[in-house]
């Protein structure tokens, strides 16, 4: 009998493996209903949502402190494709997930099994389906889950008492929540959630503005969404509106100044939706979070998780607002077929964030921040031609077998955004904004990949004028490296005033003690920053900070681009100011270049090695794997 029963299972695995082959192609398909039916090969998910797809997920779970677990049922409401036909099998991605049981809606147990395994994508869960079965429900705990972060009071802003907050981009929802981790996959959910009485509970989902005594808290996300925007805080947070729409999570402690910070939260809200129509989630509401959190932000639906590096005190970041923001309409509504066509989510999105900022704050604000990214672009693409890596210069990229963290680049971001505004300059930004709001609301809680959208942006647009077309130049920017000719280089008036003040400088005609500086905000110290780096010796810099203080600047973008630049010279007196910068910040963009920096001698990766050794329990798992696989 067990012989039989291996036997069989013997032969299911072999079924399995060669259903979990993931290649990458995709094609729209109509089904008989002449609803889209699923095609998406993801290559970073083991799911087989093309037969079986979850619809809606309840959960119902614990948030154990002690332990650093957290517990309890996922129930999974799913479609089959050849619905009561035949038996078959679900196949959920998981990783360091601890499956305790899995029943039918009536409670009776379904076989369930684990096949494959791999550091960076997980297991994969196979659970057999009983013919008529449309439900099941696992029952569940975490074992180390990379994408939680539990800190101690210590690590918190207002040091009383610990606090969670989850990562799930791009596929760490699996490492909490057993799921179909694939963002082509959308589903509902609800959740009940139990944590300390007195602490907050939030999710991206509709939330509560003020604590309980039971500590239970019940959330409803109504429209469909992807795994990857799966996320869950809770601490002493607490709330405050900003609007009739939007408002501001945070410590208490920390609650007036981010208040302060993003003041025009919900100008920005309107002013996006006046762009490219009607916002879709109800609420936009913002939670700041301790400093280890790893991004800047994450757009998690109604709830953006943020970095509280961005409380600068001079409203300097507030565009992380309008990015963030901006993803409620690509990305989370419009949401990018697999993580190689990540480009579709961040690169309109930084286009759309552009357009927010523009309207809020006025175009030669924008035209400097333009500038900066301009810069960034031509140094990631340096650096992968440095690094022989020049197939991820590509918008299109292919990461196959790769972690698609590795498609997290400015190739995404910039050349995605400079791409839509050389189409801007091509068809009219008239035209353009009336093909944007059509194309977001035509695939509005769907998924587009890259060739869909080249094909949509024919049929739509370029197709009605043949000059756009050629000049339009879709191949050269999707499937070719590099940045193609026709690019438009952004030009900054403010900063070109930057730029003559240096080289004055250069010229030996002015000191840094009689720069004007008057009226510089921080895009122009960057710049200064950035432009004087490209020639900066040991004492030029030691006396910009004698004159300046950079390294005693609140501001993190300036510190981190004067600390890679110190370090880059040799200067040492600051070495305690990047320390402490290291050990109080998680966010991975500005430890990645300053560990950089420090990497390239033997003396300062040394130093480097203890300073990590020393704020890595601090730091998120995302960033603390990313400084690691640098230094060692
Ligand atoms: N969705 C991203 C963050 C992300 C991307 C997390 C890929 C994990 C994998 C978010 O919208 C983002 O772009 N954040 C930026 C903010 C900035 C552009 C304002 C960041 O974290 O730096
Ligand atoms: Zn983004």
């Amino acid at each position: 009998m067990f012989r039989r029963n291996l036997l069989i299972l013997l032969i299911a695995f072999s079924v399995q493996i060669l259903l979990i082959t993931c290649t990458n192609t995709k094609k729209y398909v109509k089904d008989e209903k002449n609803i889209k039916k699923f095609e998406v090969k993801d290559p970073h998910s083991y799911s087989n949502p093309d037969k079986i797809s979850v619809k809606h997920i309840e959960l119902d779970l614990e948030i154990f402190w002690d332990t650093k677990i957290l517990g309890g049922t996922a129930t999974l409401f799913f479609d089959r494709r050849d619905a009561g036909k035949h038996p078959d099998t679900l196949i959920l991605d998981t990783r360091d997930l601890q499956i305790q049981k899995i029943t039918s809606l009536k409670g009776n147990e379904r076989k369930w099994w684990f096949e494959k395994t791999d550091s960076i994508f997980g297991t994969a869960l196979c659970i057999e389906l009983a013919k008529t079965d449309s439900i099941v429900t696992i029952t569940y705990k975490t074992k180390s889950a990379a994408a939680l972060q539990w800190l101690t009071p210590a690590q918190t802003h207002d040091k009383t008492d610990p606090f969670l907050y989850s990562q799930s981009q791009a596929i760490l929802a699996r490492t909490w929540i057993p799921c179909q981790d694939a963002p082509a996959v959308k589903f509902t959910y609800n959740a009940r959630v139990k944590t300390l009485p007195g602490y907050l509970a939030l999710m991206s989902a509709t939330n509560p503005q003020t604590t309980n005594d039971s500590g239970i808290y019940h959330f409803v996300m109504e429209q469909p969404i992807s795994s990857y925007l799966l996320a869950l805080s809770s601490g002493k947070i607490e709330f405050k509106s900003l609007g009739y729409n939007c408002g501001i999570y945070a410590e208490p402690g920390m609650l007036a100044n981010a208040a302060w910070e993003f003041a025009d939260m919900q100008k920005m809200v309107d002013a996006a939706g006046k762009l490219y129509g009607t916002y879709m989630w109800k609420r936009y509401d913002l939670l700041v979070l301790p400093p280890s959190f790893p991004f800047g932000g994450m757009e998690n639906p109604r709830l953006t998780f943020a970095t509280p590096t961005v409380i600068t005190g001079d409203r300097s970041q507030v565009s992380l607002v309008a990015h963030e923001l901006a993803h409620s309409w690509s990305g989370n509504l419009v949401t990018n077929s697999t993580w190689n066509d990540f480009w579709l989510n961040e690169g309109f999105t930084t286009y759309f964030e552009q357009r927010i900022m523009e309207q809020l704050y006025g175009k030669e604000y924008e035209q400097m921040r333009k500038v900066l990214s301009w810069g960034d672009l031509l140094k990631t693409i340096n650096e992968l031609k440095a690094d022989n890596l020049m197939q991820d210069s590509k918008l299109q990229l292919d990461l196959t077998g790769r972690d698609p963290d590795d498609g997290l680049s400015d190739i995404a971001y910039e050349k995605g955004r400079f791409f839509l505004c050389h189409l801007e300059s091509v068809v009219g930004r008239e035209n353009w904004d009336a093909f944007l709001k059509k194309y977001f609301s035509s695939h509005a809680f769907s998924y587009m990949d890259t060739k869909g959208f080249a094909e949509y942006l024919n049929e739509e647009l370029l197709n009605k004028n043949k000059d756009w077309q050629k000049k339009a130049n879709i191949n050269g920017w999707i499937y070719e490296e590099g940045l193609p000719q026709d690019a438009i280089k952004p030009v900054s008036a403010e900063l070109n005033k930057v730029d003559a003040t240096l080289k004055l400088y250069s010229k030996g005609i002015i000191k840094p003690e009689s720069f004007d500086t008057s009226g510089f905000t921080s895009f122009h110290w960057q710049y200064l920053i950035r432009e004087f780096s490209k020639t900066a010796t040991l004492a030029q810099v030691t006396s910009f900070d004698k004159v300046f203080h950079f390294s005693n600047r609140g501001n993190s973008e300036i510190c981190c681009d004067w600390f890679a630049l110190s370090i880059k010279v040799g200067y040492l007196q600051n070495r305690p100011q990047i320390s402490n910068f290291l050990c109080s910040v998680g966010r991975r963009k500005f430890l990645m270049p300053i560990y950089e920096a420090l990497s390239q001698k033997p003396a300062d990766l040394n130093w480097a090695k203890s300073v990590f050794e020393k704020a890595k329990s601090g730091y998120h798992s995302v960033s603390e794997h990313s400084v690691k696989e640098l230094l060692y």
